[in-house]
């Protein structure tokens, strides 16, 4: 989604946006632009399309000035032109914005009659000229900002630069992320730390409501009545994380084999090695006496959940309810204070998930986060934090992310069940050291599957549709599998629990149709094969995943198989996670998309 930076310096500040917005790259954009104020006047230049078109720009054509802001866009209201790019001048005004004004139509109206010509079919020109308006009435520009986010309503990262003013910027907060950067007679402002970070890891977060003026060396921030507060300055994280991508050719490839370390990391965190019990982390969730867990989330995480749920009902007997977050917040489930609720958000921001924990906490449950970012709203405004520790997702197809999100929740359910008497000690030591062997297990799979992955993705690749099927943890897994083909090929997918097969998606299986099969062999596995033979019979191609039990029980001649090692059922969706994203990986390589940045996504997603 939109990313914002901005510097309020003593130095050439052009070049040093566009390097702050390259760290913002990874969370989906279709144009760029940076203003900047030199000589007394606002200067800009915008682009379609990714930053090598505004850095070609620029070495034209330099941006002078000591001051500016920059924007990525991922276009919500209006295509995704120069002419819709931001930065929007009007009257002197520069405005950068992440959101969306959900009332822009009937300020525009208002606007237009008055007299006001728009530039842009965004919903942003509107926050310019009503800042504008004030300002001819007779405001100042603290006044006119204040009197201008009285007037719009939705969500909103904004910053502003005023022609008459070279020494600050101004900026406000409700919905996406905004985080002050403190330097060393210089102030930044970013929709992360992770921008700034070459800059400073001296961060103030805004929160919902919050308006600041940025100057050189001082911030000064008010709440939506115009009163002064102070918000916490704190060291970030984010510059601990080096963001490259090493000797891979993609951040989703490099993701992929940072998982065996990124899970010894989480597991670490969780688990206990010297006497194999997981650790108590549960904080404000008691889960002995919760009688029911909601779990909302989006996209991957929200996949991740599924799979969590089987684990909860399992292992904790936790009845949980379950459902994606912009379903959840609005179906008016009857949610009793007696249950806890968790949220997984790999950015912590997704903004459907932070609704959802917002109407949680209006009804009474206590609130359990499992985030990637631990200075996150969605972490922030939860009673519990369980951090993944993935390190910095950069990918917008999530992978790490993921697998780390799974091991949080499978040592979560092993701790709800030990804290409700539904899992024995000596059953607590033997799943968390069948979880202990997670990593080795999947530096094991990534050194030896890439060859066939390559093989299969290749003939993939030429496919139009391709089904994936699963049972019990395998079939949200399925699901995964055809989101992740799906946005990283653009390939149409879809996973489906196994025995649905024949109640409609079987109509869509012939000769051209991959179906990819994800059956460890478990207690579902012999229920699975009936519906592979159900493919088969009607020349469905057949992409087995199985282990090696699977495998040796089982030959078809119609089939391709990837054969893992046999692993126990907790860590299976992890360890099967492998080759079902770099199947993903593989194809989109084949196709030929942005892999790491696939058209019309973005990696935090905070408007509705
Ligand atoms: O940051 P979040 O985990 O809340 O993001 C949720 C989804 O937007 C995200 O998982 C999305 O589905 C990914 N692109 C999937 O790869």
């Amino acid at each position: 989604m939109c990313g914002i930076v901005g510097i309020v310096g003593h130095q050439p500040v052009s070049e040093r946006l566009v390097d702050a917005l390259k760290r913002l790259e990874y969370r989906g954009y279709d144009s760029a632009g940076v203003a900047t104020i030199d000589g007394g006047a606002l200067h800009r230049r915008r682009c379609e399309g990714k930053l090598v078109n505004l850095e070609a720009k620029l070495k034209e054509q330099p941006l002078a000035g000591t001051i500016g802001i920059a924007h990525t866009r991922w276009a919500t209201h209006g295509a995704p032109t120069e002419r819709n790019a931001h930065p929007h001048f009007t009257d002197g005004i520069a405005v950068v914005h992440n959101g969306i004004i959900e009332n822009f139509a009937e300020l525009k109206d208002e606007l237009t009659a008055a007299g006001a010509e728009f530039q842009t079919d965004t919903d942003t020109e509107v926050i310019a000229h009503l800042v504008a308006r004030f300002r001819r009435g007779g405001m100042g520009r603290r006044e006119a900002v204040h009197a201008m986010l009285k007037r719009v309503r939705g969500a909103y990262a904004l910053a502003l630069l005023f022609e008459d003013d070279p020494s600050t910027i101004m900026t406000a907060r409700n919905g996406p992320p905004l985080a002050i950067g403190h330097g060393v007679d210089e102030m930044f402002l970013g929709s992360d730390a992770i921008a700034l970070a070459p800059f400073t890891n001296e961060i103030t977060y805004l929160i919902d409501g919050d308006w600041a003026v940025i100057g050189k060396t001082a911030v000064h921030i008010f709440d939506i009545d115009g009163k002064s507060v102070t918000r916490p300055r704190q060291v970030s994280m984010a510059a601990a994380h080096p963001i490259d991508k090493g000797n891979y050719r993609h951040f989703m490839e490099k993701e992929i084999y940072d998982q065996p370390e990124a899970i010894s990391d989480t597991l670490s965190h969780y688990i206990n090695f010297l006497d194999n019990r997981v650790v108590e982390v549960s904080g404000d969730i008691a889960f002995a006496n919760v009688q029911s867990l909601a779990i909302s989330a989006c996209g991957t995480a929200y996949l991740a959940g599924l799979i969590g749920k089987y684990w909860f009902e399992r292992y904790a007997r936790l009845p949980v309810e379950i459902d994606v977050a912009s379903e959840f917040r609005y179906r008016e489930i009857p949610l009793s204070p007696q249950a806890a609720a968790l949220f997984i958000s790999q950015s912590g921001e997704t903004a459907d998930t932070l609704a959802c924990l917002r109407y949680c906490k209006e009804h009474g449950l206590k609130t359990g986060a499992v985030v990637n970012t631990r200075e996150s709203t969605i972490a922030r405004e939860s009673d519990a934090v369980f951090p993944i520790f993935a390190g910095p997702e950069i990918g917008v197809a999530s992978t790490k992310a993921f697998t780390c999100q799974l091991a949080v929740l499978a040592a979560l359910a092993v701790a709800a069940g030990r804290a409700r008497g539904a899992v024995t000690e000596k059953e607590e030591q033997i799943l968390v050291e069948r979880l202990a062997e997670m990593p080795r297990v999947m530096a094991q799979v990534l050194d030896s599957i890439q060859p066939k992955i390559e093989r299969l993705s290749r003939e993939l690749a030429k496919c139009r549709a391709v089904l994936y099927l699963g049972r019990g943890t395998s079939f949200p897994l399925a699901m995964e599998g055809a989101l992740k083909l799906k946005e990283t090929s653009y390939i149409h997918a879809q996973g489906y629990a196994a025995g649905e097969l024949k109640h409609g998606p079987i109509a869509l299986v012939d000769e051209n149709m991959p179906v990819i099969v994800i059956a460890p062999h478990d207690r579902f596995f012999d229920k699975t094969v009936s519906n592979m033979q159900e493919v088969a019979a009607r020349g469905g191609r057949i992409i087995l995943i199985t282990d090696e039990k699977g495998a040796a029980a089982l030959k078809l001649d119609t089939m391709h198989t990837i054969v893992l090692p046999n692993v126990h059922e907790i860590i299976a969706p992890m360890i099967f996670s492998l080759p079902v994203q770099l199947l993903a990986y593989h194809t989109a390589v084949f196709v030929g998309t942005d892999v790491d940045q696939p058209r019309n996504l973005a990696k935090s997603v905070t408007v509705e």
